[in-house]
């Protein structure tokens, strides 16, 4: 055996399972497995890419200082409280790397994203789970799962798989109950998509031990480019800038996420569309059979029988050129999540999951 052995946590890690992308000999692919904007990027994102493509010869600044302002000037927050990350992935790793450790504790929520899990074994620490109450956020469970080593506990709100959210007196209830010398980390990868809901900032200012995490992946139609960012106490922002690469961010990822953030005008659009055909398509599953609870996101999480019908509805689905996304890694094995696409692929995938119902009764 090799004497070269990985820190401890290390091979606990299990990989990250993406949302699959193609279909073996299929043009045709709606794809509505990874909650992409259906719409892709404002045009003015990616103008700006193609801008910087005239200067990659150039190191990109270091401070993101553009980018920051322009998030600062549209949510109304101090830029200085802001740090720009590839994906807010990188920015949860960050959180993990600077307050959790050999030793310490990271909760999370049952069904909560893989990447909390996954950032806190790669920092040695050990992931914590508190159930779920009807695949909602407990915060009595959260709360009583804490110890004197829990160090960082991770909330998704909206949640990623479940759609689901808790209300600002729940998490203020959770904020004042942690232990000392644990962060509350609110994951607003879904914020924008809740009408009049900013993420938790007012939370956020009136406290020491809370964060915010935000990305450009899902509203702003950035997956593929790769930049989140996160707010909170100027502490935790100078502790996570001496952790990040200098370089981090590159001009095209910098200049497309400033221009997408300015582009109000297309953020609406895409609010309203998702807003439009996620209750057309909710309504039109439970129609069928398949209930979801109210979704605050951009995807539904669609719910079977059990994990036998659910599998086959996703093999009936592929047969059909539609990809959405089995959640069984999140011990969901009976549900579906479908992405809320454009009209024309929510209505393909209705009524191709009509078909498959219609041919079991
Ligand atoms: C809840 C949640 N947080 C964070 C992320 C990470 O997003 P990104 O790294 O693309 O910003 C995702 C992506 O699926 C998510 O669902």
């Amino acid at each position: 055996m090799s004497a070269i052995e990985p820190q401890p946590g290390i091979m606990e890690i299990e990989l990250y399972q993406g949302g699959q992308s193609t279909l073996d000999g299929r043009t045709d692919v709606v794809k509505l497995s990874s909650n992409e904007n259906p719409f892709g990027p404002s045009p003015k994102a990616v103008e700006a890419f193609a801008r910087a493509s005239r200067q990659l010869h150039r190191y990109p600044p270091t401070d993101h200082a553009s980018l920051r302002n322009a998030i600062g000037e549209v949510h109304g927050l101090d830029p200085e409280r802001i740090i720009c990350g590839v994906g807010s992935d990188e920015i949860i790793h960050f959180l993990c790397q600077a307050y959790a450790g050999p030793g310490c504790e990271v909760l999370h929520t049952e069904h909560g994203f893989a990447m909390y899990r996954i950032s806190a074994l790669a920092a040695g620490a050990v992931p914590v789970e508190a159930k779920e109450t009807e695949r909602v956020t407990d915060v009595g469970n959260l709360l009583d799962a804490c110890t004197e080593r829990t160090r960082l506990v991770f909330i998704a709100n909206p949640n990623n798989p479940t759609a689901t959210m808790i209300g600002g007196n729940e998490m203020a209830r959770l904020a004042e109950g942690l232990p000392d010398g644990a962060l509350l980390v609110l994951d607003g990868a879904y914020a924008e998509y809740v009408e009049g809901y900013d993420g938790g900032v007012g939370l956020i200012d009136s406290r020491d031990n809370v964060f915010m995490t935000r990305t450009f992946s899902k509203l702003y139609g950035l997956g593929g480019l790769r930049i989140g960012w996160g707010y909170g106490p100027k502490e935790v922002i100078d502790t996570l800038n001496r952790i990040r690469g200098p370089f981090n961010l590159s001009q095209a990822q910098l200049g497309a996420a400033e221009a997408a953030v300015r582009d109000r005008d297309y953020v609406r659009h895409c609010l309203a569309e998702n807003k439009r055909m996620r209750a057309w398509m909710a309504e039109a599953l439970a129609g069928l059979g398949v209930p979801s609870d109210t979704s605050c996101a951009n995807f539904i999480l669609a719910r079977f029988h059990d994990a036998e019908e659910a599998e086959a509805c996703d093999a009936h689905l592929k047969e059909a050129g539609i990809l959405v996304r089995r959640v069984t890694g999140y011990k969901l094995p009976h549900c579906l999540r479908i992405t809320v696409g454009d009209e024309a692929s929510c209505r393909r995938t209705v009524h191709a999951i009509a078909g498959f119902k219609g041919a079991r009764e």
